[in-house]
């Protein structure tokens, strides 16, 4: 192929939040597929803190990107080449690839053909019907087990999981307040959304907050965050209550990390449990996941937002933006037209 491969690689190493100067743009040859891959238009690309942890040395369930190669990233992308069996040209993908406009992967790295599904935009395979969504329905649902009349507390909860899990929740029957880093977004979440109550964590006493907004106690903890918010919450946690850890964005730019929450004997003194999952535990049932989403988006009874910016240049700035909470719902980078 004769095109140019834009891409965007790791320069150095993050220290901290990261920063646009840890990134360079190249240009590279399109490389041909080998036996067993194929070659992928990648069309949007999924901006998630994952990256963020595979940008360091630390040990994850895959190895860090290496200075020089290309950001990995989760991506819905276009077959344009194969010579994988079963995957033909043409076909739209959910791909572990990259941050650049063609990537050659092994078919291994392709997780499903995406179906266009009628009155919902592409993009919300990567968002709603995609690791966002299918992470707040497997947490919520398989590991925090809400009930009706429960109260079920979401950090991060304006984000791309969050914001679905409060939906999914109250969906269930619950009572559910979220937190959040600004009034705009304690606005979306109470106004839009349908939360009965959102704390800024970032302005009002979190203590306090919490009283006042779960009066009944917490009996579900979706966490995406970590730290003091977690340990805050696990004094208001109710007998035989649940903390999903979903994750820890608090920590995850950080070189050393903190101490654990001092207050974890309140799991042994409401007979508590705080359990983590990955959602790939859950990639059997995807099928089910997606088929419940989408019908909750038809019915109007799941709203979600998702924040598009177009173009390979704008990814780095759109990573950033997870650590900053400037934005609401999923982030994403819109590469290319499908139709092209
Ligand atoms: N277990 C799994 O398999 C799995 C899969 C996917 C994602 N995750 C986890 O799910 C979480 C959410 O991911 P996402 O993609 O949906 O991101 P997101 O919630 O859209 O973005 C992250 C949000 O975290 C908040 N935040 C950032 N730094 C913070 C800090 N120091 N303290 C408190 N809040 C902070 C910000 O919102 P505010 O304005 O509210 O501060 C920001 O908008 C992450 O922890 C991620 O690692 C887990």
């Amino acid at each position: 192929m004769s095109e140019v491969n834009r891409q965007i690689l790791l320069r150095k190493r993050p220290v901290g939040v990261p920063a646009v100067g840890d990134f360079e743009e190249a240009e590279a040859p399109v490389r041909a597929p080998g036996a067993g891959e194929v070659l992928l238009k990648n069309l949007y690309l999924s901006i998630d803190p994952a990256i963020r942890g595979w940008m360091s040395e630390a040990k994850s369930y895959l190895p860090p990107i290496g200075i020089g190669e290309p950001i990995r990233s989760g991506t819905l992308s276009k077959i344009v080449e194969s010579r994988a069996e079963g995957w033909s040209v043409g076909q739209i993908v959910q791909a572990l690839a990259a941050w650049e406009s063609y990537s050659v992967v092994s078919s291994r790295m392709l997780h499903g053909k995406v179906e266009s599904m009628e009155g919902i935009p592409l993009s919300t395979m990567l968002s709603v019907l995609g690791g966002s969504g299918l992470t707040a329905y497997f947490g919520l649902l398989e590991v925090g087990k809400p009930q009706k009349g429960e109260t079920v507390l979401v950090s991060a909860a304006a984000g791309g999981v969050g914001s679905i899990v409060g939906q999914i929740a109250k969906l269930k029957g619950c009572r559910v307040v979220g937190l959040t880093g600004s009034d705009e977004k304690c606005n979306w979440l109470s106004e839009e959304l349908g939360y009965d109550a959102a704390i800024n964590y970032k302005t009002t006493n979190l203590r306090r907050s919490l009283d006042e907004a779960c009066p009944e106690g917490i009996d579900v903890f979706f966490d995406s965050v970590g730290g003091e918010i977690l340990n805050s919450t696990l004094t208001r946690l109710n007998q035989h209550g649940r903390v999903v850890v979903c994750g820890a964005i608090s920590q995850i730019n950080e070189a050393e990390l903190p101490p654990g929450p001092s207050n974890y004997l309140q799991l042994l003194a409401k007979s508590a449990r705080m359990e983590g999952f990955t959602t790939l535990d859950f990639a059997p049932r995807y099928g089910e996941a997606r088929a419940d989403l989408a019908r909750w988006i038809r019915e109007g009874k799941i709203h979600y937002r998702d924040d598009i910016v177009e173009g390979l240049h704008e990814a780095p700035a759109h990573l950033l933006r997870l650590f900053s909470g400037e934005h609401r719902g999923k982030l994403l980078v819109k590469l290319a037209e499908a139709e092209v």
